[in-house]
Parts: structure tokens; C-alpha cells; sequence
């Protein structure tokens, strides 16, 4: 989704800009852009002086063609104060355009990346967009639904659009209600666009100021020495500061470059705290990988560790953290999960996990349904939202839906302060770390983490299991980031099969049970970096129509590590191969009769059976990544995707 980062202080801002936005190309984008105001020039260390120091240089900075992306430039006209640049494509074709951002001077600017909602990637729909004369400019994320309605009335009022986007409506209504106070005319804005948003605005007679307001899109502010910060993710920001505030929902934002206010929607000053984002920048970088995703990958056994470890104490679990007493615990008489993508294949998980563990009967529904679907659920129902950004549209939307019935709602969330993390009742963190390639990977193990140690707890508050099977269990639990760096040793047995069929056009992923929702992963992965067309299906499932699709040479992927079904699936394997598919078995080391069917086998550590989703996932990650790889692909840039979907 697009990126915000706005920088008001004693530096240049466009560099800053840049480096933010370069920062935030993990989320996806298809265009770029920064408007910086006038008024506090640049010293040549790079520090600011008071004034305008504002060069007679227009900074058009040559071609604004480059690599096969159209590319515009604004040359500032002379009332204004704002400068504006834009490009279509990728941020360096803006780094070329402005010279690494030292053509457009000034300490004080907004910068975007934008991800095409409406109207297609082009320079004109890029942001930053204004109102008339560049009074104002207006960065924008989310999607403000009744744009249509301003667009109208406001054309009728006189206002001339520009672009095809719903932001041009949020510029020409601030230019509309602003007479000298922008925290007043953001306030007015508010009362009539619906919809989500994140803005960042600048003013064009307030030099060195930054406002920034938001309703159910994130967005953060930093603070540092050198000056403050706006930024839709922290990562974009965490090489100047570490202390930062998530703005509350509804709240505005005015920024200097040595305070920061609060307003809520009546306009009244609020106090809000800061906070420290506890990772370095380090673990925002590549660290020598090839890839993020590689990285990322490379990173589970620690992510799994840190998620599961401080929970658990001689052999118990201990979730104190969701706030609720064993005898609550004991009174669920059901679970309702959702989320979205990877989260939901979480939930699936869960499903066999927990109904097997705590004998509690648990529903799974992806947020997009859930929310619009006038849910009947039993009153001891505890509803689990699981979500990496915690910033995802439906799964928030399903959250506060949830909570709107009435029913407690827990918040499974990798991100500390996101909004998922705040409105939910309790918030049981998964320590990944920052995850940035757009395919989920060391998040996702860390939720799966995070299940298991929930059913655990919720199996013995219930009396389901004992002391000693919870031992047995945690024991295990333990042991996985062990496993995994094993699978990772061998990662070249998947390297080699993976170039070999990184070519395929269509793969089907089958397995039963647990298995099953590992298949779907592996297939959801799979298709959303090397766009290759990939099916999951439970096995049993496949002669009800699929195999129809089965025909010589495609790749079958028979996910078995169930003792109970294992036979069943090696059934249905033989039945592709029978019609011609070509067969890659993912099982547990001791299957070895796996060999008499699949034409190629990758192992996996023995776990007990509950846990084998966490180890089979990393070959099928590994599949994924490698085939991609393979097709020359931007592993961590898939096309059309972003990291966090925080519209609907
Ligand atoms: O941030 P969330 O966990 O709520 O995101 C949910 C999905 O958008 C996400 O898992 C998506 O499916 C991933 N790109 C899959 O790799």
C-alpha cells in the first residue's frame, strides 16, 4: 500500500524524503513523490539556515524520461512556495530527477509511494496532489469513499481536478475550508470525507510545518534532535529515531521542527506518549542476503524462539498476557478466527490445533466475509484476530465488528502499537521482528507459534491434557527453531527442484488435515512471488473435479506428516501420477515409503504431529522463493502487491 514519510526540521528534507520512501518500497508501489515548502534554506553541511534560502535554480534536473517510465516534473510556478515532484515507476527514476533530492531545497516536505487504487499508476494520479495555486498539498493513504460526492460538488463550486484519485477531493477541500488555521480546516475535512486515510498536508504560508490526521490507515510520528518526522511504517524513519508515537485514530498532528501537538476531532490539544521501537535499522536492512524474503526466512528459528520462550516456564505455559483467569480461559465454549491471506491459513491451522489440544469447537472465516456476514456465534465465544501488520482493513474491520456484538476480542499482531494491538480486549505479540518482503514468511511461523502455545493453555485450563502431555508439548515447542535451522542446512535439495520447475505454468499443492493448511500456504506463496498458477487442495477433495486438470508432467506437491493419513494421501498421489503429474513429496524423516511415489522427496525433522506445519512450511517457502529466483523475479517487490492491505 502507498507510503508516507514527511520530515520537518534542521536538514535538507528531500534526501530524507528519499531515504524514507526507499525505506518503505517493501509495502508496493507504482509511482513516487515529494513536495518540499519554501523557507529555511541549506547550509552546505547539510544543516539548515534561518530564511528563505530558496536558490533561483528551478531544479528541473534533466529528462524526465528514464528507463521506460514516464516521468513529469512541477516546475514550481511563482506564487507558490511548495515545490513538487513526481515520477511514475520505481524511486530511483525520483532520485534521478532531483539529484538525490538536493535539487529541491528545503527543510520541510511530505514525500509518497504510491499503490494504484484510483486511476492508473501515472504521473498526474501520483501524489503529492494540491489544491489551486499549490496552497496546499496533500499526501494521502487509505481510500476516501464519498470522493465521487465532493468531486461533484466542488466541481460545481468552481474546483478544478486534476488527477483520477479520491485524494485530489481531501487538497481541494482543505484549500476550501482554510483561512488561517489548519488544524480548523482539517477538522472541517474530517466531518466530510468518509472513508479511511492517512494525510500528510503541508500549507504553503506555514513554512516548516507538517500536519497529518488519520482514521483506520496507520500513521506514525518520530522525534529527534534534528527534527520530527511523519511515516507510514517505522522503518522509514528508524535510521533518524527510535521515539515515536503512533497517532491515535481521528487525531491531528502539527509538526514543527521542534514540536509536536496533538488535536483530537473538536480541535482541543491532546498529551500523547511516545514510545521506543525496540529494533535497530539493522533489522529493517538485507544484512547481506540476497532478499529480504531469504532473510526473513533465515530468521525464523530466532523469531520462533523469542515468540515461544519467554511464555513458557518449567514446562507451562503461561498466558497472564491475555488478561483473562484459568476459569475464564475454561468458560470458551468456542473460538472465532480471522484474517486475511497467510493469517487465515494461521486460523486454519489453529483450527486442527486447537480443537485437537482444548476440544473447543473453533470457526474460521476470512475477515473480508466475516465482517459483511451478520456473524450467529454463542456467547462464550472468544474471537481471534491474527494479523502481522495489525493494520489490515477487513481484519480491523472484523475486529471492531466482533467487538460491536459484544465478544471479547484477542489480537494475534507482530506489530507493538498497531491498531489491531490497541482496540482488541488482549494482544498476545509475536516477536518477529520487522518483516518487510511482502511474502510473509518469519511472521507467519511466529502465529503459528503463537496458536500452539493458545491451545496448549486453553487444552489445560479445560482439563483436556495434563501436566505431563503440557510438558511433553512445550518440550517440543522448544525444540522447532532447532528443527528448522536444520531444513535450512539443506536448503539446496529444494534450490536444485526449484530451478528445474521454476518454468512450470500450473502446480497443485494437496495434503489432509494439518497438512492441508500447509498446503495452502505453500500455494499462496508460491503464486504471490513467481506468479506461477498454483492450487491447493485437500487431497480427498481433488477427484471431485480438480483432477480433471492433472495431465502430463505438472507438478503435484503431497504435503504428508500425519501418521492417520498418511496412507490416504499417498493414495491420492499415486492418482496424479497416474495421469501424468510429476510428484514432489514433503513428509517427515521415517516416511520413506514417500519414495515409492513421489519422483522427489524432501524431509523434514519428526515433530510431533501437531507442530509439523511449522517444518514443512520452510521447504515450501523455500520452493517459492527459489522459483521466483529462478524466473528472474523481484522476490520481495511481487507486482500488484503490497505488505500491508490497509484498504478494503
Ligand atoms: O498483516 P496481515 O497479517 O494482516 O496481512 C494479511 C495478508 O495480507 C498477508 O498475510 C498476505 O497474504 C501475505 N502477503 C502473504 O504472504
Amino acid at each position: 500500500m502507498c507510503g508516507i514519510v514527511g520530515f520537518t526540521g534542521r536538514l535538507q528534507a528531500a534526501p530524507i524524503l528519499l531515504d524514507g520512501l526507499e525505506k518503505l518500497e517493501y509495502r508496493g508501489y507504482d509511482s513516487a513523490g515529494i513536495a518540499v515548502a519554501a523557507g529555511g534554506g541549506a547550509r552546505p553541511d547539510g544543516t539548515a539556515e534561518g530564511g528563505d534560502a530558496r536558490p533561483d535554480s528551478t531544479a528541473e534536473g534533466g529528462d524526465a524520461q528514464a528507463a521506460g517510465s514516464a516521468a513529469a516534473f512541477a516546475r514550481p510556478d511563482s506564487e507558490s512556495a511548495i515545490e513538487i515532484v513526481k515520477a511514475k515507476g520505481r524511486l530511483k527514476v525520483l532520485r534521478e530527477m532531483t539529484d538525490d533530492g538536493r535539487s529541491v531545497p528545503g527543510t520541510c516536505g511530505i514525500g509518497h509511494t504510491r499503490w494504484a487504487t484510483h486511476g492508473e499508476p501515472s504521473v498526474v494520479n501520483s501524489h503529492p496532489h494540491c489544491a489551486k495555486n499549490k496552497r496546499v498539498a496533500v499526501v494521502h493513504n487509505g481510500i476516501i469513499e464519498n470522493y465521487q460526492d465532493i468531486r461533484a460538488r466542488l466541481t460545481k463550486e468552481g474546483f478544478t481536478f486534476l488527477s483520477e484519485t479520491d485524494t485530489e477531493a481531501a487538497a481541494h477541500l482543505l484549500d476550501k475550508y482554510y483561512s488561517g488555521d489548519p488544524v480548523e480546516a482539517i477538522g472541517k475535512m474530517m466531518f466530510r470525507i468518509r472513508g479511511s486515510y492517512a494525510l500528510g498536508i503541508l500549507f504553503a504560508d506555514r513554512p516548516g510545518e507538517i500536519y497529518a490526521v488519520r482514521k483506520d490507515s496507520p500513521l506514525i510520528v518520530g522525534r529527534s534532535e534534528e527534527g520530527n518526522f511523519i511515516a507510514s511504517d517505522a522503518p522509514a524513519i528508524l535510521r533518524y529515531t527510535r521515539d515515536v508515537c503512533f497517532i491515535p485514530n481521528l487525531e491531528i498532528v502539527k509538526l514543527t521542527g521542534t514540536e509536536i501537538h496533538f488535536y483530537n476531532v473538536d480541535q482541543e490539544e491532546v498529551e500523547e506518549t511516545f514510545s521506543q521501537v525496540s529494533w535497530d535499522t539493522e533489522a529493517a536492512e538485507k544484512g547481506g542476503f540476497a532478499h529480504f524474503m531469504l532473510k526473513e526466512i533465515y530468521e525464523q528459528p530466532k523469531a520462533v524462539r523469542d515468540t515461544v520462550s519467554p511464555r513458557i516456564s518449567e514446562g507451562h505455559v503461561n498466558l497472564e498476557e491475555l488478561g483473562m483467569s484459568q476459569e475464564e480461559l475454561a468458560k470458551i465454549s468456542r473460538i472465532q478466527m480471522v484474517a486475511c491471506g497467510s493469517a487465515y491459513h494461521v486460523c486454519m491451522t489453529a483450527k486442527y490445533m486447537v480443537e485437537q489440544t482444548a476440544r473447543v469447537p473453533v470457526d474460521v472465516d476470512l475477515a473480508s466475509e466475516f465482517r459483511y456476514r451478520n456473524p450467529v456465534m454463542e456467547k462464550d465465544t472468544l474471537v481471534v484476530v491474527v494479523s502481522q501488520s495489525g493494520e489490515t482493513a477487513d481484519s480491523l474491520a472484523a475486529l471492531r465488528e466482533a467487538k460491536k456484538l459484544g465478544y471479547r476480542v484477542l489480537g494475534i499482531v507482530n506489530v507493538v502499537g498497531s491498531s489491531i494491538a490497541r482496540e482488541a480486549d488482549s494482544v498476545f505479540y509475536t516477536w518477529a521482528g520487522p518483516e518487510i518482503s511482502v511474502a510473509t514468511t518469519k511472521a507467519y511461523s511466529t502465529q503459528l507459534a503463537a496458536v500452539y502455545l493458545l491451545a496448549i493453555g486453553l487444552g489445560r485450563a479445560k482439563g483436556v491434557i495434563g501436566e505431563a502431555a503440557e510438558k511433553e508439548m512445550t518440550a517440543e515447542l522448544m525444540r522447532l527453531p532447532e528443527k528448522i535451522e536444520r531444513i535450512l542446512e539443506e536448503k539446496e535439495r529444494i534450490q536444485w527442484f526449484a530451478n528445474k520447475f521454476s518454468y512450470s505454468r500450473d502446480i497443485f499443492f494437496i495434503g489432509r488435515g494439518l497438512d492441508y493448511a500447509s498446503s495452502l500456504e505453500g500455494s499462496l506463496k508460491l503464486k504471490e512471488i513467481s506468479y506461477i498458477h498454483s492450487e491447493a487442495y485437500a487431497a480427498g477433495e481433488l477427484k471431485h473435479g480438480t483432477i480433471s486438470l492433472i495431465e502430463d508432467g505438472i507438478l503435484v506437491v503431497g504435503v504428508a506428516t500425519q501418521s492417520g493419513l498418511f496412507e490416504k494421501l499417498i493414495s491420492n498421489m499415486v492418482e496424479v501420477k497416474s495421469r501424468g503429474a510429476y510428484v514432489l513429496g514433503v513428509t517427515s524423516y521415517g516416511y520413506y515409503s514417500m519414495e515409492d511415489v513421489a519422483n522427489y522427496t524432501v524431509y523434514v525433522p519428526k515433530t510431533m504431529e501437531c507442530f509439523a506445519a511449522s517444518l514443512t512450511v520452510v521447504p515450501l517457502q523455500l520452493l517459492a522463493y527459489y522459483m521466483a529466483l529462478g524466473k528472474g523475479l523481484d522476490v520481495d517487490k511481487p507486482r500488484n502487491l503490497a505488505k500491508s492491505v490497509t484498504v478494503e
